[in-house]
């Protein structure tokens, strides 16, 4: 398969795992950067100076112990500033791609560019596209609402249609709702040049930081099981030390009687956080806790199995291949 994605990286298969932080780490982004795809982990949190910078050496050691192959670490973009020496770090290593999402991408796309590193903005809205594209980002991945874990308001297809016509020179990839050779088809058609995959990633064998739980929530989940909510974000800014996250990004995780009890109730939220933090402290602790937060999105819908990296990302894209290249403009007619 080729697109300007591969061609951009010289990868075998479009498709990008995407840097989730303390959810991917150094060994699936190495699995999936050696299978031919674009791997990925995340090297900033919501919390300052939750991702050390022994973590980033750490991770960086087992991307280059499984591979050569190009991969990316992953900012969000409105907290680099609270963990300036992480992209600091990152930029003084050989790091070919950097990925900044959620917010206006400046100062940080110049600054990588100047070290020679190829950059991708995921986006949540038209105008942060045209600032990453004018700012000279090496492509741009659109995300739609049916993501996993934080995203913006607007539905995938319409986005990503909107933004290959916008931006015809630049790669655009496409994020949220994707997992299996369909949805890929869907949105190579639709003029997108690769796939942004995170939950579907989050099951495979190589994803060493997916809790147990998690994996099990997202096999046994048809997808239909989350929400999009601010519940958890005004949990962790006003009892864990996150920071507020910009207007228009919520986050999407599967429904749990914490989400039960607040969502649509948010400053009801707000004011007993505030008035009792230490009720609301333990949200990250215990993984088994029936409150813990679970970041996945309806792309849960297609997760049926555990495999490798490789042999998910071989699946899907054979599928979306064979889909594409039998395609008559009929596919109704099967
Ligand atoms: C557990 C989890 C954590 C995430 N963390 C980040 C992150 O740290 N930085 C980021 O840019 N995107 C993050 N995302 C969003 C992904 O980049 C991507 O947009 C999303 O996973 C795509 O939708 P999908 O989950 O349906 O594949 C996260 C997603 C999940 C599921």
């Amino acid at each position: 398969m080729r697109t300007r994605l591969t061609e951009l990286f010289g990868l075998r298969y479009p498709i990008v795992s995407a840097p989730m932080v303390f959810q991917s780490g150094g060994d699936l982004a190495g699995a999936v950067s050696k299978a031919g795809g674009l791997g990925s982990f995340g090297a900033v949190a919501p919390k300052p100076g939750a991702i050390t910078l022994s973590y980033i050496a750490d991770n960086l050691a087992r991307v280059r112990q499984t591979t050569d192959k190009p991969f990316g670490i992953g900012f969000i973009t409105p907290f680099i500033g609270a963990n300036r020496p992480n992209f600091d770090y990152v930029l003084s290593e050989d790091v070919p791609v950097i990925m900044l999402s959620f917010g206006d991408p400046r100062p940080w796309i110049s600054l990588a560019k100047a070290r020679g590193r190829a950059v991708l903005c995921q986006v949540q809205t038209m105008e942060e596209a045209r600032i990453a594209v004018g700012e000279g980002a090496d492509g741009i991945t659109v995300q739609g609402e049916a993501s996993g874990g934080h995203c913006g308001e607007r539905s995938l297809l319409p986005f990503l249609a909107e933004a290959a016509d916008a931006f015809p020179q630049t790669p655009v990839m496409a994020a949220g709702g994707l997992g299996d050779g369909r949805t890929l088809a869907a949105v190579l058609a639709a003029g997108a040049s690769g796939a942004w995959i995170g939950t579907a990633f989050r099951a495979v064998t190589e994803c060493a930081e997916t809790p147990e739980e998690d994996r099990q929530a997202i096999l046994r989940s048809d997808g239909r099981d989350t929400v999009r909510s601010s519940v958890v974000d005004i949990v962790n800014h006003g009892a864990c030390g996150g920071l507020v996250w910009p207007g228009g990004i919520a986050m999407r995780t599967q429904i749990n009687p914490l989400l039960e009890r607040w969502h649509g109730d948010e400053d009801s939220l707000a004011a007993a956080v505030t008035a009792a933090p230490e009720d609301f402290a333990d949200l990250w602790d215990n993984p088994a806790a029936p409150n813990y937060p679970r970041l996945f999105g309806e792309a849960a819908q297609f997760v049926s199995q555990i495999e490798t990296a490789e042999d998910f990302i071989r699946r899907i894209t054979d599928e979306a291949e064979h889909l594409l290249a039998r395609w008559n403009g009929a596919a109704d007619r099967g």
